[in-house]
């Protein structure tokens, strides 16, 4: 990888924004449907738990703690209430892209065949991420008629 610490930065940034946004989104839908508010609540502390594995990385390897947890979460916040308008299908869908995206990267990420610390991190995460990415489909089939 070209330049791990920025890319353990970046990672850190987005899984800091993920954990704000579906916190956000499951206090949002949560009242009304419990188990939608559960599991995106579940899905905010995984994102949480990788913020914390790439904090770990950066402390292994280059000896500094990566700050502004507080401030992405609060941007993730922000980006669910810029999201507000859009039906609920729209923001799982859009959510579902950005999964899939995740995904892919890590895969790619991965397929080098390197070992350091940052890729024993993603490859932990990867489950998370593929059950993240699935959740549209599932939360499709489960409720047809909801939009
Ligand atoms: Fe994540
Ligand atoms: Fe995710």
């Amino acid at each position: 990888m070209k330049d791990l610490k920025k890319e353990i930065q970046r990672s850190f940034r987005l899984e800091m924004i993920g954990t704000g946004l579906y916190s956000a989104l499951a206090k949002q839908y949560g009242r009304q449907n419990p188990n939608l508010g559960e599991r995106l609540q579940t899905f905010s502390d995984d994102e949480r738990m990788h913020g914390r594995l790439f904090q770990k990385c950066s402390q292994n390897l280059y000896g500094n703690a990566l700050g502004g947890e507080q401030l992405w979460h609060f941007v993730g916040k922000m980006a669910a209430w810029a999201m507000r308008p859009l039906p609920l299908e729209a923001k799982l869908k859009k959510l579902n892209i950005a999964e899939k995206h995740a995904v892919e990267q890590i895969e790619q990420a991965l397929a080098t065949g390197e070992d350091t610390s940052f890729h024993k991190a993603i490859r932990v995460i990867l489950r998370d991420e593929k059950a993240h990415a699935a959740f549209y489909d599932e939360w499709r089939s489960s409720s047809p008629m909801q939009t």
